[in-house]
């Protein structure tokens, strides 16, 4: 089984990221062969300052390092040193029908907050169906709001086959139902563009701020809250306590008795000893810059030579060989 998936180095990565998608994509490694990559081609579509771009690029290859990504047995690689993935999209842009990525709800949502329609934001999800055809990836794991454009690539592979011959495996997406949609500070999806996240890292003090700044409603500790499944903290402190102590918690709100202070208290000190140890992995990583700069480029070397071989395969399908 092959598992890939990419992340954008668009800004620093947070709990909606991690349990969304690089927790089940690290867990997957056991699984299968795992390709993971940065999507530096992608985030053109939204970072322009390049200086910005090479550092979270390798902010993004820290973390996930650092969350236990074992390169060893596990790619990691910048998308942008795989270049045949570019011309993959061309080819695939040739079959993709216009009414398919108008119907795209990430495309529209983007427009709907204020992004200019530009064509690299309208072809985004062509070139991340080139990232997943390119490796012949089976399983991709990501958040809930990918799904679609999981689905897409499913489509243009179909018509790819159909149009040239058999030519791509269809992907499947890998979602965690439990942790599908991981609710930001405002109670909306958790998003790097809607200025709503927790950092998986960051400064202590910056982070306790954050989680203490969670928005609650204005009902007074001692009152019973049957709805405390909708509490933000309470959904947050379940990804990271014990699931009894978490139990705990949801009944002391229920029952009434325990305040919203207290209970972002009791959050804040589960997620900091949560991310204690890969905190500390992250250290030793980012004292060895030339270690982290081979994984990256050993990796893309091998996910290279795949990516080729089902280039070439295409090629030879449309007759560009
Ligand atoms: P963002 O919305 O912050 O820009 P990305 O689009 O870069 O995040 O997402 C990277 C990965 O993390 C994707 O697989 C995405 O589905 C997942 N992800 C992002 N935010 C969340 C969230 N709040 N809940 C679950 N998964 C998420
Ligand atoms: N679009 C994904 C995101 O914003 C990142 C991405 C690019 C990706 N190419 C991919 C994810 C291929 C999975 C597979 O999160």
């Amino acid at each position: 089984m092959r598992i890939l998936s990419g992340i954008q180095p668009s800004g620093a990565l947070h709990l909606g990221n991690y349990f969304g998608m690089m927790k089940p994509a690290i867990e997957l490694q056991e699984q299968g062969e795992a390709l993971y990559f940065i999507a530096n081609y992608h985030s053109m579509t939204s970072l322009v300052d390049p200086a910005e771009r090479r550092r979270r690029t390798l902010d993004v290859a820290l973390d996930f390092l650092a969350c236990g990504l074992d390169p060893r047995k596990t790619l990691l690689f910048r998308q942008s040193d795989v270049p045949e993935v570019t011309e993959l999209a061309w080819m695939l842009t040739t079959v993709t029908p216009m009414g398919l990525l108008e119907r795209c709800t990430s495309y529209k949502d983007k427009i709907a907050r204020g992004l200019s329609p530009y064509h690299g934001l309208f072809a985004y999800p062509v070139l991340m169906a080139a990232d997943i055809l390119i490796y012949d990836s089976n399983v991709v794991p990501v958040g809930r709001d990918q799904k679609q454009h999981v689905e897409v690539t499913r489509d243009l592979a179909v018509k790819f086959n159909e149009t040239y011959g058999q030519t791509f495996i269809l992907p499947e997406p890998r979602i965690r139902e439990e942790t599908a949609i991981v609710p930001g500070s405002d109670g909306q999806k958790m998003s790097k563009s809607y200025g709503n996240t927790i950092e998986i890292f960051g400064e202590e003090k910056v982070l306790r701020k954050k989680v203490m700044g969670l928005v609650m409603d204005s009902r007074t500790p001692q009152e019973p809250k049957p709805d405390a499944e909708k509490n933000i903290a309470l959904q947050l402190l379940r990804l990271l306590a014990p699931p009894a102590e978490a139990k705990g918690y949801e009944d002391r709100l229920r029952a009434g008795g325990l305040g919203y202070g207290d209970l972002k208290k009791a959050l804040f000190e589960y997620y900091w000893n949560y991310f204690a140890a890969a905190r500390a992995k992250r250290a030793e990583l980012a004292a060895d810059l030339p270690f982290v700069n081979s994984v990256l480029e050993e990796s893309a070397a091998k996910a290279r030579a795949l990516a080729r071989k089902v280039l070439a395969r295409a090629r030879l399908a449309c007759g560009l060989d």
